[in-house]
């Protein structure tokens, strides 16, 4: 395996490698948790060969509002980790509502290993009815480097609107939704 990687450096750009690291990440250990192993079967099979017949656009209502999902799997603390996997003692962990816009927290503190642990260690936050958005994300929003907080779950109903979304409903029988 080494040798495969160290030979397939060889051949590819530097600035390549992230790249495919990215695209394993995401459809290897990402994806499947997310829509499951039948939806991956049915809508990603096994990539074959570049396919120029295929549209590769995207629908409206999944770029203004499906691919949203991502905000309900955000948690209200994050962790930074040492090596040891355990909470950085110099760096301890951070609400999220005080993390908004503050690079310093990676650059100066220990660089990006802790956080990049933190992402390892513990999964996304699991979607829940009464719980679909943590409230750092609709009542505190950006509110560490603003005025007034912003409120992420009325921007994403708002986005909807402004882009003529049909309704909820709706999307989920023209969408086939309910099959998963
Ligand atoms: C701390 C984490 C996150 C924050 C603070 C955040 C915040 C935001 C904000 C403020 C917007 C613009 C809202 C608007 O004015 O319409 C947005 C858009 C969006 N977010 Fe997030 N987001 C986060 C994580 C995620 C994740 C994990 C996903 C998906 C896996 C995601 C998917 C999207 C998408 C698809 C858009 C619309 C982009 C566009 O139309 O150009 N976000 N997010």
């Amino acid at each position: 395996m080494i040798i495969l990687i160290f030979h397939v450096s060889l051949l590819v750009p530097e600035f390549v490698l992230p790249l495919l690291t990215t695209q394993i990440i995401t459809y290897r250990d990402y994806l499947p948790k997310i829509i499951g192993p039948r939806a991956m079967r049915k809508y990603l099979p096994k990539y074959r060969s570049y396919n120029s017949s295929i549209d590769p656009s995207i629908k409206n209502a999944f770029a203004t509002a499906a691919f949203r999902f991502g905000h309900g799997t955000i948690h209200a603390i994050v962790p930074r980790l040492n090596e040891s996997y355990k909470e950085h003692h110099k760096f301890p962990n951070l609400l999220l509502r005080n993390s908004f816009f503050i690079p310093g927290k990676l650059i100066y503190q220990g660089g990006i290993d802790p956080f990049l642990r933190g992402l390892i260690k513990y999964p996304n936050k699991l979607m829940k009815q009464d719980i679909v958005l943590v409230s750092d994300l609709y009542d505190h929003l950006f509110e560490n480097v603003s005025q007034v907080a912003d409120d992420l779950a009325s921007l994403n109903m708002q986005r909807g609107r402004d882009h003529g979304l049909p309704g909820n409903g709706e999307c989920k029988v023209k969408y086939e939704v309910m099959q998963f």
